[in-house]
C-alpha cells in the first residue's frame, strides 16, 4: 500500500481481538520507527515501556486508564506506555556535537568553535526548561505517529489513550521521577472491519490552516483534493453502512458496555 493510501486508511482502532497475540517482532518494528523519528536536538527523549497483558501483573493492568467505557484496555493484548525521559536533555550538548560531527549541521571549517561557543552554552542554559511539556512532547508525538503507521502496515490496530492521572501508572511500572508518561497506546489485531466505519469527521481545512496571515485561509486546491482522492488518501466518511450493527455485534461478542449483557 502506498504511503498516501496508508495515511488515509489508518484509523484509531478501539476494538481489538483479545485472543490473538501480537508478535513481539512487530512491536519491535514500531519501536524501531519511534527511535529513528526526528527528535528535537536529536535527544531521543521519547521512550516507551511495552506492557504485555499476558505477563503483566493484575496491579499493573488495574492502574491503566480506561476513559471510554473501560473496554479498550481490557481488549488490548499489548499496551505501550509512551513517555518522555527528561534526563535526556542533560546530554543535549553531546547530541549536538554528534550532529555536527556527522555532517547534519553545516557550520563550515569553524564548526567546532561555533558549536562550543554558541549552541552548547545555549542548550546547557535551557536544559531544565526543555524537560517540561513542549518540544519533547512534540518528539513523542512524532515517534508515536511513525510507530502507528508501522503498526498499521503490519496489520495491527492502535488507539491512543489519555489520562489526567499518570502517577498511578508510573508507580505501577517503576517509571522513575525523571520520566513523564504522555500517552498510552493500545495495540492488537483489529476485531472490527478494516475501515473501522470510515473516515471520522474533521474540521474544515480552511478553518485550520492559514497562509501569511491569520485572517487568510490556506488556499485549498480542488485539483489536489481530487488527486488525493484518486490516490485513496480520502476515504468514505463515517459511518459506513451497517456500522451500528457491527458495533452491536462487537459489544455482544466481547460482553462490552451497552450490549445489554452487563
Ligand atoms: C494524544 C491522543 C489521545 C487520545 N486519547 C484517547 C482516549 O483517551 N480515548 C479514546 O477512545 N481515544 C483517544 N484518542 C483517539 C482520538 O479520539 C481519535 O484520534 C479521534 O477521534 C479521530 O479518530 P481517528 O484517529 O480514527 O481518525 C486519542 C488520540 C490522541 C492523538
Amino acid at each position: 500500500m502506498e504511503l498516501r493510501e496508508a495515511i488515509g486508511n489508518r484509523r484509531s482502532i478501539r476494538y481489538l481481538d483479545p485472543d490473538r497475540p501480537v508478535e513481539i517482532e512487530k512491536i519491535q518494528c514500531m519501536l524501531e520507527a519511534a527511535r529513528i523519528a526526528s527528535h528535537f536536538g536529536n535527544n531521543n527523549a521519547a521512550r516507551a515501556l511495552v506492557v504485555h497483558r499476558e505477563t503483566a501483573t493484575e496491579e499493573q493492568l488495574a492502574s491503566l486508564p480506561s476513559p471510554v467505557g473501560g473496554f479498550q484496555m481490557q481488549l488490548a493484548p499489548v499496551i505501550i506506555l509512551w513517555y518522555v525521559e527528561g534526563n535526556a536533555m542533560d546530554e543535549a550538548s553531546q547530541r549536538l556535537r554528534e550532529l555536527v560531527h556527522c555532517g547534519a549541521l553545516g557550520y563550515g571549517p569553524d564548526k567546532v568553535t561555533v558549536l562550543e561557543e554558541t549552541l552548547v552554552p545555549l542548550f546547557d542554559s535551557i536544559s531544565e526548561f526543555l524537560k517540561g511539556p513542549g518540544m519533547v512532547d512534540m518528539d513523542l508525538g512524532q515517534a508515536v505517529a511513525q510507530a502507528t503507521l508501522i503498526a498499521f502496515e503490519q496489520g495491527l490496530g492502535t488507539c491512543c489513550q489519555g489520562s489526567a492521572e499518570w502517577s498511578v501508572v508510573e508507580k505501577a511500572f517503576n517509571i522513575p521521577e525523571s520520566c513523564r508518561i504522555v500517552v498510552v497506546q493500545t495495540v492488537g489485531y483489529p476485531a472490527e472491519s478494516a475501515d473501522a466505519g470510515g473516515q471520522r469527521p474533521r474540521l474544515p481545512f480552511e478553518s485550520l490552516f492559514q497562509l501569511n496571515s491569520y485572517d487568510n485561509p490556506f488556499p485549498r486546491s480542488e485539483e489536489v483534493v481530487s488527486q488525493l482522492t484518486q490516490d485513496k488518501f480520502f476515504q468514505a466518511a463515517a459511518p459506513s453502512t451497517n456500522r451500528e450493527e457491527e458495533l452491536e455485534a462487537l459489544r455482544q461478542k466481547y460482553n462490552l458496555p451497552g450490549s445489554g449483557m452487563i
